[in-house]
């Protein structure tokens, strides 16, 4: 398949996704580029250890992150959508993809990951979840943050989407206009 097959194939799955499932989609469509290099460059390469990706989606955040110098198996991708599951892991070689729940990652995971995480990334559209489910699911991930590792979260909206977890602050890394609509990307952090 050539690219611009490759991403009329995701637009349309995505397009699909959406109307099942418009909750959790929670976007007209996939990421723009510039917002998935903006995402991955939150992520230190250098720093040992694996790398979370959360609501994955069609890749596009999965593609910047394994450019920006994560090996593909430093990288685990919880996506609840089984063709979108699928569809990442026929793309991305050597990326454990799991089908679960990112709001319930003790069960998601397993024994799977007891070590620190090197970065999270969650492109889950929080502002459609209650805060007080918002809140829960960002303690759960700065839980499993290794010190000084990022946990990073886009919004459409103008303030962070969660306010940061006790022990923990939040900043606007990046705001991103080349995306439908522009993005803020998040960065929460052990202080
Ligand atoms: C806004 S889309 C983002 C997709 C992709 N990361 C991007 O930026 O184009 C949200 C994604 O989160 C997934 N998702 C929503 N709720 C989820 C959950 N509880 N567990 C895992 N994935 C979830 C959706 O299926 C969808 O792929």
């Amino acid at each position: 398949m050539t690219a611009r097959t490759d991403t009329l194939t995701d637009n349309l799955r995505f397009l699909r996704a959406l109307i099942a499932r418009p909750k959790q989609i929670g976007a007209l469509a996939p990421s723009s580029r510039a917002l998935a290099r903006a995402i991955a460059h939150q992520i230190d390469p250098d720093r040992p250890g694996p790398v979370l990706e959360l609501g994955p989606g069609t890749g596009v955040i999965t593609s910047a992150i394994l450019a920006r110098g994560i090996a593909p198996e430093r990288l685990t991708v919880i996506e609840y959508d089984a063709d979108f599951a699928a569809a990442i892991a026929a793309r991305f070689h050597g990326v454990q993809v799991i089908q679960g729940d990112a709001f319930d990652l003790t069960r998601t995971l397993g024994a799977r990951h007891c070590e620190l995480f090197a970065g999270i990334v969650s492109g889950i559209p929080l502002l459609n979840f209650p805060v007080s489910r918002r809140q829960t699911y960002v303690e759960s991930l700065t839980a499993r943050l290794a010190p000084d590792a990022a946990l990073v979260q886009f919004s459409y909206g103008m303030h962070a989407p969660v306010l940061a977890p006790p022990g923990h602050g939040v900043t606007c890394a990046a705001l991103v206009w080349a995306n439908l609509p522009p993005a803020r990307v998040w960065v929460y952090r052990k202080i």
